[in-house]
């Protein structure tokens, strides 16, 4: 099943489409993911970014898919982890481009979680002043949310996510059997961004993620590829009306505010991405209890939905002091101010801007 992120105005060029699918990257692949390959312009050579553990399960597989849609791959291993979305890993992956002579009409593929997307994608965005690349997501995060959108980046010391560009791929392929292999706690973490757009976003998606959360999780290949399906098309929907985050697309950065600061202060270790959304998301839900957007009840279906689903629920024991100095760094603070996404009842938003005295007595209070 395809989904088009269909962008407007200038940037009409550049909609492509998500095909979703079951077992679609094979070595006999064919049919409608051969099509969208084509559609996106990819033939002869590709530069493969992946990661150890990506390519030591399906290197060959991939490999094998490549050559059966006439692809030669110049494959790139990286090591595992967030610490890999670094300048250290950007300036390798110029070098080996540069090495390798690829010209602007060739692409990059992108072929692993939420880190290689994003590096990767960064890569293609700056190499050349910009090359072609399409994203094929392993991750249940990168397939809900990093490879859709067209953000891309790196981190530095100072913050999370802090260099970086807004670039489309030409296409996404979904293939919900990598899912099969990724580590339980990986899946948890994705489903926390699938809890993000049924908070904000979508009521009765919600609604079918606390009724459905136990099979998804048991990776029942029906209710993953439905999840994906619905977090891709309300993403697209977003991107679709605000490519660049210029007001809409902020909503989803709601739990992020907290959680940037939570992934910053255990120095992108210990916490992943979407564990510290989880929490970031409680506390956005509790400030938005506190001010009288939604009810307590509303919290707590929150609140329950991110514990029965196995994601931590507790806010971590930092001081108020040390969480206000590392949401200092968000990008989207102004002044005293941070702009912060609140869940208005199920399935709806407020943007706020908080001052940052409020959310130190309000730290003080719940800490
Ligand atoms: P990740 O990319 O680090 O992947 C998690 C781990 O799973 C890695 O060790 C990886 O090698 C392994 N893995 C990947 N696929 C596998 C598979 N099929 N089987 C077994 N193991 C597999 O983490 P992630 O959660 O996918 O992504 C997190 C990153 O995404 C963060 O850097 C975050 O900032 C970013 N992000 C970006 C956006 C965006 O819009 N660009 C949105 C959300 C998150
Ligand atoms: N993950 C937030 C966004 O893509 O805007």
């Amino acid at each position: 099943m395809k989904i088009r992120v269909d962008l407007s105005g200038s940037a009409k060029d550049n909609s492509y489409d998500i095909l979703i699918g079951s077992g679609i990257v094979n070595a006999e692949a064919a049919g409608e993911v051969i099509d969208v390959i084509k559609q996106a312009g990819l033939k002869g050579r590709a530069c493969v970014i992946t990661t150890e553990t990506v390519n030591g399960l399906y290197g060959r597989l991939f490999k094998n898919f490549l050559k059966n849609a006439r692809i030669e791959p110049v494959v790139l291993v990286l090591p595992d982890g967030e610490s890999t979305k670094s300048i250290k890993y950007l300036s390798y992956i110029y070098d080996e481009l540069i090495k390798n002579r690829f010209e602007r009409g060739e692409f990059i593929i992108a072929f692993g979680g939420g880190v290689i997307g994003d590096i990767a994608g960064y890569a293609a965005a700056t190499y050349l002043r910009g090359i072609n690349f399409i994203q094929i997501p392993t991750t249940l995060l990168a397939d809900v949310d990093s490879s859709v959108g067209g953000k891309t980046g790196i981190d530095h010391p100072g913050g999370k996510n802090l260099i970086g560009a807004f670039y489309q791929p030409k296409c996404v392929i979904i293939d919900v059997n990598f899912l099969d292999t990724l580590p339980e706690r990986e899946l948890k973490n994705g489903f926390a961004e699938v809890i993000k757009y049924g908070a904000v976003l979508d009521g009765e998606f919600f609604i079918y993620l606390e009724n459905n959360y136990e099979k998804i999780l048991s990776r029942d290949k029906d209710g993953l590829t439905h999840i994906i399906r619905r977090s891709c098309a309300i993403k697209a929907d977003v991107v679709n009306k605000d490519e660049k985050e210029a007001g809409l697309r902020s909503v989803l950065n709601f739990g992020h505010s907290l959680g940037h600061a939570v992934e910053t202060l255990y120095n992108y270790k210990t916490v992943k991405h979407g564990e510290a959304i989880a929490i970031g998301m409680i506390f956005a839900s509790m400030v938005s209890e506190d001010l009288g957007f939604c009810t307590g009840e509303t919290l707590n279906r929150i609140k329950t939905l991110i514990k029965n689903s196995g994601l931590p629920a507790k806010i971590p024991g930092f001081t108020p002091v040390e969480y206000i100095n590392a949401m200092k760094l968000d990008k989207k603070v102004e002044s005293r101010l941070i702009k912060f996404v609140l869940v208005k009842e199920i399935g709806g938003f407020v943007f706020k801007e908080l001052d940052f005295d409020y959310i130190h007595e309000f730290l003080k209070k719940i800490l």
